[in-house]
């Protein structure tokens, strides 16, 4: 194992051998330009997925997050063919699980996880999270708390010097416009509706303090959850960095 040393939390970060990395090299030889950037972050995050795809073990209960991220984790996981019973935390992502021949089921009736394993937008220097932009972060945030283990899997440019806005909130549709007018900068989303019945929003004002912000949205009647995940929540977070995994704890 080989230490990062990086100022970013707690880093214990270590190199994976794996053959993606020269794919990544023949990816930058070929000429720089988005796609390769792209291509780069692809990687990247799917290399911190392998690496949480191996912390699960035999007769583990497994959260699973939703987004392109997590998208990478379910194949890895299928392919460790683990008996392992899983809850996810969107359609979406019970679809995909499926597919790759993992067990999926109901969270009811189940009342802690080993481990949860799921994306983020944005992780800052202190490990509070935005999450959401799959406008997912409610189930999100439950299966994230009743899981041992919350493990965070991210492309390096999600690691942020600050938390900046958007923050996901889900809104009750009870009494949407009376919430709406005592939240100032919140603006609907396109496709509002979560399963649950939910209406997705985000918060476009500043995140100066996330802890306080946190606090003003937990305070606000109306609001089922936002997208700030503190501190406490995290196990460790896995970001893929250009030839290696990068581990942080906080
Ligand atoms: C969904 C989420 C996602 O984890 C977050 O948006 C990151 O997604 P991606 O892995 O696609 O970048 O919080 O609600």
């Amino acid at each position: 194992m080989e230490q990062d040393g990086t100022d970013r939390g707690r880093v214990v970060g270590y190199r994976i051998p794996h053959p993606m990395w020269s794919a990544r090299r023949r990816v930058s030889r070929e000429g720089g330009g988005v796609d390769s950037e792209h291509a780069g972050l692809e990687q990247e995050k799917r290399a911190a997925a392998v690496a949480a795809a191996d912390l699960v073990e035999d007769g583990m209960l497994v959260g699973l997050g939703t987004g392109t991220t997590v998208a990478y984790l379910l194949p890895a996981l299928g392919r460790r063919h683990l008996d392992i019973s899983c809850v996810a935390t969107s359609p979406a992502t019970e679809v995909l699980a499926r597919r790759e021949g993992i067990r999926v089921g109901p969270f009811e009736g189940v009342a802690r996880l080993d481990i949860a394993i799921d994306g983020a937008d944005q992780v800052d220097p202190s490990g509070w999270l935005i999450k959401g932009g799959g406008g997912a972060h409610t189930r999100e945030k439950i299966v994230a708390a009743a899981a041992d283990r919350f493990v965070v899997i991210v492309s390096s440019n999600k690691l942020v010097p600050r938390l900046a806005p958007p923050v996901p909130l889900e809104l009750m549709a009870f009494g949407l416009d009376a919430t709406l007018r005592s939240l100032p900068h919140v603006v609907l989303r396109q496709a509002p509706v979560t399963p649950d019945g939910g209406v997705l929003a985000d918060y476009h004002g500043e995140v100066d303090d996330p802890a306080q912000l946190a606090a003003r949205f937990s305070d606000t009647v109306g609001i089922v959850a936002h997208g700030l995940f503190p501190p406490a929540m995290v196990s460790r977070v896995l970001a893929g960095r250009a030839e290696h995994v990068e581990t942080l704890e906080f």
